[in-house]
């Protein structure tokens, strides 16, 4: 009887989980971007035309940040004047970060 009951059980796990398995619909996660992808914009060169003009190019390269601390530099550079458009600052932003 026991043994009757735990097998009934098994079969219902068993449905049950196939079920769930095929009402699931085949998820297929994002790649993970990969630098310059999501702008195609060259990072590097946006660096050597917009960032050398008030200091050196070293004194950026000095710094590590990542994406976001990055982004939050750019931004406080382009209060003091350096000319990007949103889509360089972003490209710029990912090259600095993952260089
Ligand atoms: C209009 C002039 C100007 C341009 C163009 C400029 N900067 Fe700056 N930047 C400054 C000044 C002024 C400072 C010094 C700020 C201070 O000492 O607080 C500075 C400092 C920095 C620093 C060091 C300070 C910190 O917060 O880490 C970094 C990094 C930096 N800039 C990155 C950049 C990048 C990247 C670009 C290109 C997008 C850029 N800068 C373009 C004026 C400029």
């Amino acid at each position: 009887m026991l043994k009757k009951t735990a097998l009934a059980l098994l079969v219902a796990a068993l449905m049950l989980f196939a079920v769930g398995c095929s009402s699931e619909p085949a998820v297929t996660p994002e790649p993970e971007p990969t630098p310059g992808e999501a702008t195609g914009l060259d990072g590097e060169a946006i660096l050597n035309a917009k960032c050398g003009s008030c200091h050196s190019i070293d004194q950026v390269l000095a710094q590590q940040y990542d994406a976001v601390g990055w982004a939050a530099v750019i931004d406080d550079m382009i209060t003091r004047g350096a000319d990007l458009t949103d889509d360089e600052a972003a490209a710029l932003a990912e090259y600095l970060s993952l260089r």
